[in-house]
């Protein structure tokens, strides 16, 4: 079928895709992007470290070549991230003399750093994931310099920064495992918090990074529903399903010794995708996407964590050197049948 799939959900919700900062440079991906979606999200390039490296000087030659690209293609920049545990310059928290910052201290390099990065790209950044992975799965603050020096309303006053530098970007909570009761609880309680004291949330974003049984549909709805009724929109912020085995947490720990033949079972499709592998990636994507559909009026943005097979971090994580085939296009860049599975859903219901 002709049409791109972000036609075929024109009505439904915007359909997105994370670019590595080479794709910009590579002219099969940058087609494929443009034809295909219509917001981008940097999946390394905007993060703090990518634009705030040692010297502690701004470097942005990569994200001004980003909201170059959209200017030309028409595309929505998803933000990703303005506060998050990883991916921080080390020197964030201290001052010069190495000193660890106080609350007052952080709390003002926060917002000149809020200030310059959302200010120089303000009006032309469709929302920011302003906190991305603030809980653990127990619904506790994750521990971090922000909880540790500033205290558990680092997550307020980055919303309340976010929105004084671009008051008309839209504001997103953003994070991974929501289905966990405990965890959404957190998220559920976060989002009263923030509208209580009149500070302007409007979506949370769920990762997706899912597998061909994680997570059960029905917790998926639920999940859906229940920040649906918060009044925020919801998004899917970084989908991707792997259709491999997933190690225990034990075998996950830094002095995991995974066997030679624990690692084969591990990585049973090295060279290509069954056929039977690939019909149930197809069937798994169509039922999830049959349940974002399903809360059309709430889900305002499905996004891709990543357009090609070998561009994904499921081939490296939880464990390193795996041939996953969670995306879309495969490794020669051709849509796989789910494309076609997709593009003929919104039709059909
Ligand atoms: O670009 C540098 C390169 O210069 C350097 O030589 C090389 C070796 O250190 O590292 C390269 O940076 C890597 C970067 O990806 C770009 O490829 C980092 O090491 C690597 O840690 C980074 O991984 C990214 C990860 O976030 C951490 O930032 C993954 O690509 C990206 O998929 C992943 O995305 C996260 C979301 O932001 C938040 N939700 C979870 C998701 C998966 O972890």
């Amino acid at each position: 079928s002709a049409m791109s799939l972000k036609d075929a959900y024109k009505n439904e919700f915007l359909i997105g895709v994370a670019l590595a900062n080479k794709d910009l440079t590579n002219s099969s991906i940058t087609t494929i992007a443009n034809n295909e979606f219509n917001t981008v999200t940097a999946e390394f390039g905007m993060k703090m470290t990518s634009i705030l490296p040692e010297s502690g000087v701004y470097n942005f030659a990569w994200t001004d070549q980003l909201f170059g690209f959209v200017k030309k293609s028409g595309h929505f920049v998803v933000g990703h991230t303005l506060v998050w545990h990883k991916a921080l310059p080390e020197w964030l928290f201290c001052d010069r003399m190495g000193q660890k910052l106080k609350r007052d201290q952080l709390l003002l390099k926060l917002q000149q750093h809020i200030n310059t990065y959302v200010g120089r790209y303000r009006g032309q950044v469709l929302g920011w994931d302003v906190v991305n992975e603030a809980f653990n799965y127990d619904g506790s603050f994750r521990n971090s310099p922000w909880l540790e020096i500033i205290g558990e309303d680092y997550i307020e006053k980055a919303f309340e920064f976010a929105h004084q530098a671009d008051p008309n970007a839209e504001l997103y909570y953003n994070d991974y495992g929501l289905v966990n009761p405990k965890k959404q609880a957190a998220v559920v309680a976060l989002v009263k918090r923030l509208k209580k004291k009149g500070i302007p949330i409007h979506a949370v974003g769920i990762q997706g990074h899912y597998s061909l049984t994680y997570p059960d549909l029905n917790k998926l709805d639920k999940t859906i529903a229940r920040f649906a009724k918060l009044g925020v929109k919801v998004m899917i912020t970084e989908l991707d399903v792997s259709v491999l085995p997933f190690p225990g947490v034990e075998e996950r720990g830094e002095d995991a010794v995974i066997s030679a033949e624990r690692l084969i079972e591990l990585n049973p499709y090295p060279n290509q995708l069954p056929d039977e592998i690939q019909q149930q990636l197809t069937s798994r994507y169509r039922d999830l996407f049959c349940v974002f559909l399903k809360h059309q009026s709430a889900v305002s943005r499905v996004t891709f964590w990543g357009l090609t097979d070998s561009r994904s971090w499921r081939n490296n994580w939880p464990i390193e050197g795996r041939t996953d085939y969670p995306l879309l296009f495969d490794r020669a860049l051709n849509a796989k049948p789910v494309v076609d599975a997709l593009l003929e859903l919104p039709a059909s219901r």
